[in-house]
Parts: structure tokens; C-alpha cells; sequence
């Protein structure tokens, strides 16, 4: 027998976050029905999925929640692993980046790196933003804040080690441009060339020493591996690339899909295969950026409460209904918008009415009139060969859209046969055959044809609705597996006597209009809860400090003179403050909360020895405190209470 070829696929690895929405399951829903699909069609599938574990963000938080990273990330792994669970992601591998064996794979992969001289070490400079753990270049800030959050930033230096991205430039470039395929959808591959690739690349930072929760470069262990080495390595470690174990790697390597959001095409196809061509291994065959699901035109985000909670929805509606919306809604490739309104107005439509319709009248009917066997077809109208025609058309249709990975072409092709096999059912009338016993024969082609649709439509779905299969199976009385196979779609006729059982609806019908109002009302609450939960400040206590710690602080009173907007610079204020005898120019990030005639002639409190910093240009000399909410969206300035003069010692 000739082995099955194989077929590598993988997701992103996740970070750990405890804000898993609808638009995580996005990727890892098509990346399960794509390996689903391929072991239906005679693939060996291997299919990793896995956690980026490492960062400050992760050490930051579990800090305050009082626990290890590792123990912070291990909770929120186990919510993962079960929302796979809970979604049918049926996945061959789940790597975590602090597994011992990506640890090791990781250090093995940056030493050789270094040895052969693609890693050296350099000094890193950039304005760093603690909160989203990113160095920015000036020319990045916004109004010299942070572009992301807009959270103040510090100019750092560190040592670090770079990565010779710029040496391999020409040569991706010239690969890029020979495999066409290797970047899709097609525009990305643009997107890559003209806004990364020709304007020139540059040696990339792949460690840091103010980075505690990472991979340790073991030669110099003060290092931690930065980011994307760590991460895009978790696709060969995880087959045990480098280790004494290698028949995974030697088995599926090179990957044949990398699946990522648009937003991470770039490191997959710039750092990755540079990486990977340095080490002299084989680039993956493709790498797919999807569209983001979006609300609003907007991110999914917990402090806007639109975050839309997937185990809600399969919770309810079942996890096959919810992985048909995410297939069929948006084209793969492009954004698409989440409405509750277009969730369950698809769900009734499309599965508890067509589907729904199409298997349970065809039960219903061969129970009513042939007691619940099966009828032999007889001879086949031009009605019937219409009909079947499509159904046989169907096989080659769904190869070609899913291995193009156009999710919804393919299942609007499934829906369209059983859209005509709905029509057929009026068409022909069974309930006027049944009056006739001459028309009995006829009457049994009927049925049969339908029955015969039904089963191919049911194997057809199968790689996005894992569940339903079976149902329809059970049903319309189909036990042999050869009849649930791929092959047996490609003609038509293969249904044998049997006997059909009716069964429960599908997919139970909904009231929309109800249904709508129940999901608003629950997305008002949720809302009001994140709000809530914004806004009540949580207090976690910092390491504790000694008092000559604190003496160092210079807080002081100081009086505003003048205070008007930065130009240009939606978020700046630029004051003089009168301190004693002297004056001093403050920038400070609060306009969205004052308007400047307000604060004139206030005492405020001001950090006075703070480093002069420029910001937009301007000096500034030393910090006003303010107090502000988690999510910054109330902020006020510290005044000072009574008459005091300017100048004070606050201590
Ligand atoms: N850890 C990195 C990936 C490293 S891969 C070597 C990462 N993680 S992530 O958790 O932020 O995102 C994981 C995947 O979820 C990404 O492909 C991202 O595009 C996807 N999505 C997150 N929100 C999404 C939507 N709202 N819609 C669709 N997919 C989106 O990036």
C-alpha cells in the first residue's frame, strides 16, 4: 500500500490572556477544519497548536495577581486547552514556550546562530513603553507618547544581541519572487515587498537583559531570547528539531500551511525563513494571513465590552453552528464584521432551515410512506440528473475552494446543493406521488435522491461541523464507514438499503427577534461588568522601599503661571510653574482632561528632580502627579488643599 502523503499545519501559538474571544478561535477554527479536511481526503496530518509564554507583560501580571509566571500562564493554558476542547479543535501537538524541549531547541537554535555569526551583539536604544513591552523610534510616538497605549515612554539602552535580518535580504526578496505562492492571499505578498522588503531591512534586537521570564541564551545568561526567535521556533522544536528525537521533524518538516493573522504575516515571512535559511533548513510552503473579525469597524477589546465569548456561543448554540458562522460569514482572507444579528440570523437559515429542512422532511416522508425503509431508485428523470449532476459536481468544487483555503466558497457550494435539493422537494411533490400507488416508483426516486444528497452533503461538511455528521448519518441509516468516506462522494448511488430513523431537529429553529434581544441584553450586562471592573481599582502593594528611598523623591508645591496646548499634540500640555523663586517648563500627557485656562493659578504637585526629558521638542523639567483610573479614562491632577506657598517641601 503507498504511504498517505503528509501534511504539516499550524496555528500561532497564543499568548496566554485571559480575554480569549470569538476572534482567537477564528484562526484555530480553520486551521482545524483545513486538517480535518485533509485526513478526509487521504493526508497524514500533523497539527500544532500551542502558548507564547514568555515577556514582561506576563511576569508584570502575575505579579499582580501573586503568583509565578509559570503558574499564571499554567492557569490560563488549561482555559485554552479547553476551549479547543469545547470547539473540536482536534489538534496532533500543543506546544508551550516553556516546555523543556522548546527551551532547549530555542538556546540550540540562537547559539548556532551566533556561532556562525548571524546573532552579534550590539546596544539597543529606543523609547521603551513598559505596559505593551515595546521600544518605539522617535519617529514612531505619538504627541512622545507610546502609539499603542499612549502611555508615557523611557529612553533605554541596553545591550543586545541582533540578528543579521539585513544580510538575507536580497536572497528573500528572489525567493519571494520565484514562489509565488509562498505569501498568500497574493496582495500580502505586495504588502511585504513594497513596505518591508525594497525599502531595506534592518538586523533585528533578539534579546534583552531588562526581560527576566524568557529563554536564557545560555552562553550569556543575564540575555533572555526576545520575542520572534523564541516564538516562530515553536514550529520545528515541537518536532524535536536538533534533538536526538527527530522523526517528527524529519517526517513533517517543512510545514505545508502556516496559518497566522495579517498582522503577523510580516514575521512569518521576513524573520522566519531568514531564520530558517540561515540554519540551512527548508522554508514552509505557505504562509496564509487571515482577516480579523471585528466589532464595529474595531478590535475586540474587554474595556470596550465588545469582547464576544466564544464558549457562550457554543454553549448555546453549539460549537458546530458557531464553526459554520466563522467558516462561511467572511471570506478567508478579508475582515469581517461580528453581529449577534448575523450569527443567528445564518444559524436559522442556513442550518436549522435548509440543512435542517432538507434531512428531516427527507426522513419524515420515507417513514411516512415506505415505513422507514429505504426505496430502490428507479429510472432517473432530467429533474433527477439535474440535481445529480450537482451533487457528483460537488467533490471537485469543495477540493479546489478548500484547498485554496476559500472556507466560504466551499460551504456556499454544499449550501447551494442543498438549497436545489429543498427546491427539488417542490418541485416533484412527493405528498401528490403518494396518492398514487402507480406513482410509487417514482415516488422512491424521489426520496432516494434526497437521501443520496443528503449523505454527500453530510461527509461534505464534516471538516467544519464535526458533530452533525453523525446526526445525519444516524438518520438516514448510513453505518458503513466506506459510505462516510471521502471517495464515496465522487458518485452518486452509493446509498444500500437501510432503514432511516427520525431523529431531533438539527439545529433547533429560533426567534430571531427574541433571540436578538436576549443577546443585546446579555452584551449591555457584560459591558457594564467590564466597566465596573475598570473602574474599581484594584490596589496591589509594590515591594516595599526603604525611607532614604523615598527621601530621594523631590515633591514640592508649585504654582501654575501659564498652561496652553502643545502644538500638534493632541494629548500635551506645556506649563510654567512658579517653585519658590524659580520658574520651570513641565510637559505633561493631560489635555484630554483639562482645558488649559482651568488649571491656571493652582497649586499642584510636582516631582522636581525628575531627569529633564524633551518631549515634541520641549524640555521638561520634572513630572506632575496625577491620579488616574486602570484604564486612564479618569484622571486628575493632585492639588494642594488651603494656602500654601509655592515651593514647599511635601514630604
Ligand atoms: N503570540 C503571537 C503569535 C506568535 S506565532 C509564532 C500572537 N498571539 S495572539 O494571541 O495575539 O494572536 C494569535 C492569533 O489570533 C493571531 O493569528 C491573531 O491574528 C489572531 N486573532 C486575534 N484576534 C483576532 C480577531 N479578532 N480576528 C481574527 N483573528 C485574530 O500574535
Amino acid at each position: 500500500m503507498s504511504e498517505k502523503p503528509k501534511y504539516y499545519i499550524t496555528t500561532p501559538i497564543y499568548y496566554p490572556s485571559d480575554n480569549l474571544h470569538i476572534g482567537h478561535s477564528y484562526c484555530s477554527t480553520a486551521a482545524d477544519t483545513m486538517a480535518r479536511f485533509k485526513r478526509l481526503t487521504g493526508y497524514d496530518v500533523y497539527f500544532l497548536t500551542g502558548t507564547d509564554e514568555h515577556g514582561q507583560k506576563i511576569e508584570r501580571k502575575a505579579k499582580d495577581a501573586g503568583v509565578t509566571p509559570k503558574e499564571y500562564v499554567d492557569h490560563i493554558v488549561d482555559g485554552i486547552k479547553k476551549l479547543w476542547k469545547l470547539m473540536d479543535v482536534d489538534y496532533s501537538d500543543f506546544i508551550r514556550t516553556t516546555d523543556d524541549r522548546h527551551v532547549r531547541g530555542v538556546q540550540k537554535i540562537f547559539r548556532q546562530l551566533y556561532e556562525q555569526d548571524d546573532i552579534y551583539m550590539g546596544q539597543y536604544e529606543g523609547w521603551y513603553c513598559t505596559p505593551c513591552e515595546s521600544f518605539w523610534t522617535e519617529l514612531q510616538l505619538k504627541d512622545g507618547c507610546c502609539p499603542d497605549c499612549g502611555r508615557p515612554v523611557e529612553r533605554m539602552r541596553e545591550d543586545a544581541y541582533f540578528f543579521r535580518l539585513s544580510k538575507y535580504q536580497d536572497w528573500l526578496i528572489q525567493y519571494i519572487r520565484e514562489h509565488p505562492d509562498f505569501i498568500q492571499p497574493s496582495a500580502r505578498t505586495a504588502e511585504m515587498l513594497n513596505n518591508f522588503l525594497l525599502p531595506g531591512l534592518q538586523d533585528i534586537c533578539v534579546s534583552r537583559t531588562s526581560i527576566k521570564w524568557g529563554i536564557p541564551v545560555d552562553f550569556m545568561p543575564n540575555h533572555a531570547v526576545y520575542v520572534w526567535i523564541d516564538a516562530l521556533s515553536n514550529y520545528i522544536t515541537a518536532l524535536g528539531y536538533g534533538t536526538d528525537h527527530d522523526e517528527l521533524y524529519q517526517k513533517y518538516w517543512p510545514a505545508d500551511l502556516h496559518l497566522v493573522g495579517k498582522e503577523i504575516v510580516r514575521f512569518h515571512t521576513i524573520i522566519w525563513p531568514i531564520m530558517l535559511h540561515a540554519l540551512g533548513l527548508p522554508l514552509p510552503k505557505q504562509v496564509f494571513g487571515h482577516g480579523w473579525l471585528v466589532i464595529d469597524g474595531g478590535k475586540m477589546s474587554k474595556s470596550k465590552g465588545n469582547v464576544v465569548d466564544p464558549v457562550r456561543l457554543c454553549e448555546r448554540y453549539s460549537s458546530d453552528a458557531v464553526r459554520y458562522f466563522l467558516m462561511r460569514e467572511m471570506p478567508f482572507g478579508a475582515d469581517g464584521e461580528f453581529t449577534n444579528e448575523a450569527l443567528v440570523k445564518r444559524i436559522n437559515s442556513d442550518l436549522a432551515n435548509d440543512l435542517g429542512n432538507l434531512v428531516s422532511r427527507s426522513v419524515a416522508m420515507v417513514e411516512k410512506y415506505f415505513g422507514g425503509e429505504i426505496p430502490a431508485p428507479d429510472a432517473y428523470t432530467d429533474l433527477d440528473r439535474e440535481l445529480i449532476a450537482e451533487a457528483e459536481g460537488l467533490n471537485p468544487l469543495v477540493e479546489r475552494e478548500m484547498d485554496g483555503l476559500n472556507f466560504s466558497q466551499a460551504l456556499t457550494g454544499i449550501w447551494h446543493l442543498i438549497g436545489s435539493c429543498n427546491r427539488y422537494i417542490d418541485q416533484t411533490t412527493p405528498w401528490i406521488l403518494a396518492k398514487n400507488e402507480a406513482d410509487r416508483p417514482r415516488l422512491g426516486t424521489v426520496l432516494y435522491v434526497l437521501l443520496e444528497c443528503a449523505r454527500i452533503v453530510a461527509i461534505m461538511i464534516s471538516p467544519v461541523m464535526p458533530r452533525t455528521p453523525e446526526r445525519i448519518f444516524n438518520q438516514i441509516g448510513v453505518t458503513d464507514d466506506e459510505l462516510k468516506s471521502w471517495n464515496s462522494t465522487r458518485s452518486f448511488g452509493q446509498l444500500p438499503a437501510g432503514h432511516v430513523h427520525k431523529g431531533e431537529a438539527l439545529f433547533p429553529r429560533i426567534d430571531v427577534a427574541r433571540e436578538l434581544e436576549m443577546l443585546d441584553q446579555e452584551q449591555k450586562a457584560a459591558k457594564a461588568a467590564a466597566e465596573k471592573e475598570e473602574n474599581e481599582a484594584v490596589f496591589t502593594q509594590k515591594d516595599l522601599i526603604a525611607y532614604e528611598d523615598f527621601e530621594h523623591l523631590q515633591l514640592v508645591v508649585a504654582k501654575v503661571l501659564t498652561c496652553e496646548k502643545v502644538p500638534k499634540a493632541d494629548k500635551l500640555l506645556r506649563f510654567t510653574l512658579k517653585v519658590g523663586n524659580t520658574e520651570r517648563t513641565v510637559v505633561s500627557g493631560i489635555a484630554k482632561y483639562y482645558k488649559p485656562e482651568e488649571l491656571i493659578g493652582k497649586k499642584v504637585v510636582l516631582l522636581a528632580n525628575l531627569a529633564p526629558r524633551k518631549i515634541r521638542g520641549i524640555e521638561s523639567n520634572g513630572m506632575l502627579l496625577c491620579a488616574a483610573t486602570a484604564d486612564d479614562s479618569v484622571l486628575r491632577l493632585l492639588t494642594v488643599d488651603g494656602d500654601i506657598p509655592d515651593g514647599c517641601a511635601i514630604s
